[in-house]
């Protein structure tokens, strides 16, 4: 049986898993439950030279923690996030914007663009030009238009791209990436992805300027009445993360409310998007024939990004807010708590990057991966096709919601099939 702790949590060691599922054809995979990467190359002497864009989540991440990358540029628009930038980086090379970086920094082979979602395409365009490789926030973008051009100008210029999609790397989703690459859920044909981020009281977060509806100077922020929808790569992350599946139709509805302060909000009638939603929920359908739901609730008493995936040999469910713990379903057996692996512990990050970090864990494995893909010459995990298949999906859901769940079909944006 599974090795229980005090807490009554189920270890899944290789042995333990196989005897919790029964399943006999884990025997070939049954490493991948430990093992999802590797640390990164002793043997090069590259250093990759970083730029970072945009100090406020910008500020969160370890590149320069990397043996073999610094950072050699920063820049922000406002002065305290540049300190911010600089301080967090330990650079003294700190620009005013990121079209003087482009002009005068010369010493950077790669930039992490952390500016405002809305930015994020043209501003990619404008470092691959420079010849930078990037790493860009999300989401890729905000239109299909620009989805194309990301994709154009990432093969036309052959620089690397990637999205720094946060539960990609929860250490749940890396827990259940192994589970489906070794079998363990048999036919995985229904996932549920869901990020809930509460704008929370809605006069105070018209009246405090310091909230993220505004910028440092007190203008609107692109968070003001941003589409839910136009943000969901957190959800998508569970599922094209896990199995890799394109969305190629959707059907979505949005909520706006009833009440007068909710529905009357300036969030939702006047915001530069022209969308009515607090709330969008979406049924998707994949290439394999599968099924994905998706949340993206901006008014709700529920906080961050969790899922659920539906084998018909296993079920696994993250945790809610941090209040249950994982838990799987095996044919055959009752429910059980599981203990996930802490991945950071291992040997999968450069030996000073094995600490906790943002978002479950994430950032350090964002950090280590780009770098490591730059040392290594090849694509990141996230490469732009997989941050397409996350973005795309919800700029389609949008419209549907708009049209009142008209169901729609998503365009492809992956490699052409040579
Ligand atoms: N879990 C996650 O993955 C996660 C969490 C938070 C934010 N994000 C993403 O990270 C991005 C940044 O989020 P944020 O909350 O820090 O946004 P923000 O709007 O608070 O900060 C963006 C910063 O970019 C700077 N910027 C914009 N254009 C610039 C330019 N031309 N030159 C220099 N600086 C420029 C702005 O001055 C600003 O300080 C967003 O796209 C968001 O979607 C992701």
């Amino acid at each position: 049986m599974p090795v229980q702790d005090e807490r009554g949590a189920c270890h899944l060691s290789r042995r333990s898993f196989l005897e919790c599922s029964g399943a006999a054809a884990l025997v070939a995979g049954g490493d991948l439950l430990t093992r999802v990467g590797r640390a990164y190359p002793q043997e090069t002497d590259k250093t990759i030279r970083m730029a970072v864009v945009g100090g406020r989540f910008g500020a969160t991440f370890h590149w320069h923690e990397h043996p073999r990358c610094v950072v050699t540029a920063v820049t922000d628009l406002y002065p305290e996030r540049r300190e911010r930038l600089k301080n967090q980086y330990r650079c003294d090379a700190v620009y005013d914007s990121l079209e003087t970086m482009i002009r005068e920094a010369k010493d950077v082979d790669a930039v992490a663009v952390f500016s405002g979602a809305p930015d994020h395409a043209k501003q990619v365009k404008m470092c691959l030009d420079r010849g930078w490789h990037v790493v860009c926030a999300v989401p890729a973008c905000v239109s299909l238009e620009e989805a194309a051009m990301l994709k154009e100008h990432k093969e036309k210029t052959g620089l690397r791209y990637m999205m720094a999609e946060s539960s990609w790397y929860h250490q749940e989703c890396i827990f259940a990436r192994n589970l489906h690459r070794a079998g363990g859920f048999g036919e995985l044909f229904y996932t549920e992805g869901e990020y809930y981020h509460d704008h929370g009281d809605l006069q105070k977060a018209l009246t405090d300027k310091s909230g993220l509806p505004y910028n440092p100077d007190g203008t609107r922020s692109w968070r003001w009445g941003y589409p839910p929808m136009l943000y969901p790569t957190h959800s998508l992350g569970f599922l094209v993360g896990v199995t890799g599946e394109r969305v190629v139709k959707v059907s979505c509805l949005g909520w706006r409310g009833t009440r007068p302060e909710v529905r009357e909000h300036p969030f939702v009638t006047d915001n530069a998007y022209g969308s009515p939603f607090w709330c969008q929920a979406s049924i998707m359908s994949t290439n394999r024939g599968h099924m994905c739901r998706v949340n993206e609730f901006r008014r709700c008493t529920n906080y961050g990004d969790r899922a659920q995936w539906f084998g018909d040999e296993a079920t696994f469910y993250t945790p809610l807010s941090g209040v249950h713990e994982s838990v799987i379903c095996v044919r055959g057996k009752s429910a059980e708590i599981v203990a996930v692996p802490q991945y950071w512990q291992s040997d999968l990050l450069p030996e000073p990057m094995r600490r906790p970090s943002g978002h479950r864990g994430s950032a350090m494995f964002i950090s280590a991966e780009f770098v490591n893909a730059l040392l290594e010459d090849r694509e990141p995990e996230i490469d732009l096709y997989e941050s397409l298949a996350m973005t795309v999906p919800g700029i389609v859901a949008q419209e549907s919601a708009l049209k009142d769940g008209q169901q729609l079909a998503v365009p492809s944006f992956d490699r052409a099939q040579l």
